[in-house]
């Protein structure tokens, strides 16, 4: 009895992993944001979530500033070292005018030649049913950036209220429940 149980606890223990959350909107308030904060107080023993909050003070792309090192620019080597941490990548962006947001756009392009992100286990949350555009223009961009898309990770929750935060979200039924398996499908995923 007690070897069965050892052998059972044994195998419920998981690797450790560490999510680095990526929202795409740098409004104050932002349901995206809000949903990634949720995920990280959701996230399961063995994982942890942490969000990004750099995307504001990246300066524009420029192919000039770009290389291995970001040139040595703080901010891309900030974000490049951040990627290069992370088991994964949780997006949670916004649509605006039928496509990616501009700042979140820009923050891919400095991916684009990052030996970090290529190959990088990534799944794709928003926070709006209405938005199609840009859940499939970035499933493209990301395809192109090599990124390993988790498409059963890849969900929509939206907020009952507009001013939700993270622990409302955590706290309402469906949304938490719909958080969680995304979150246990990407840990199962990323492992594979
Ligand atoms: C400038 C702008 C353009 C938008 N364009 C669209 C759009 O084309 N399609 C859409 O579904 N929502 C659009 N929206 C709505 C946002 O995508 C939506 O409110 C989103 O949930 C905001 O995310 P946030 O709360 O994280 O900032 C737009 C919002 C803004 C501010």
């Amino acid at each position: 009895m007690q070897i069965a149980l050892r052998c059972r606890s044994q195998s419920q223990i998981r690797p450790f992993m560490h999510i680095l959350g990526i929202s795409g909107s740098l409004r104050t308030g932002a349901s995206n944001t809000a949903v990634l904060e949720a995920a990280a107080l959701l996230a399961p023993p063995g994982v942890t979530i942490t969000l990004y909050d750099g995307l504001g003070a990246l300066p524009h792309f420029n192919p000039d500033l770009d290389s291995q090192d970001g040139g040595q620019l703080p901010e891309i080597v900030d974000l490049r070292e951040q990627i290069g941490r992370a088991d994964g990548v949780l997006i949670s962006c916004p649509e605006y005018a039928h496509g990616i947001p501009g700042s979140f756009k820009n923050l891919l392009d400095w991916l684009v030649g990052s030996t970090e992100f290529p190959g990088k286990p990534v799944a794709l949350l928003n926070t709006s049913p209405m938005s199609v555009h840009a859940p499939a223009q970035l499933a493209e961009v990301l395809a192109t950036m090599n990124a390993r898309l988790i498409p059963e990770a890849s969900i929509t929750v939206q907020p009952r209220n507009r001013g939700s935060n993270a622990i409302d979200i955590a706290a309402d039924p469906e949304s938490s429940a719909t958080l969680r398996n995304a979150i246990a499908a990407f840990a199962r995923a990323a492992h594979e």
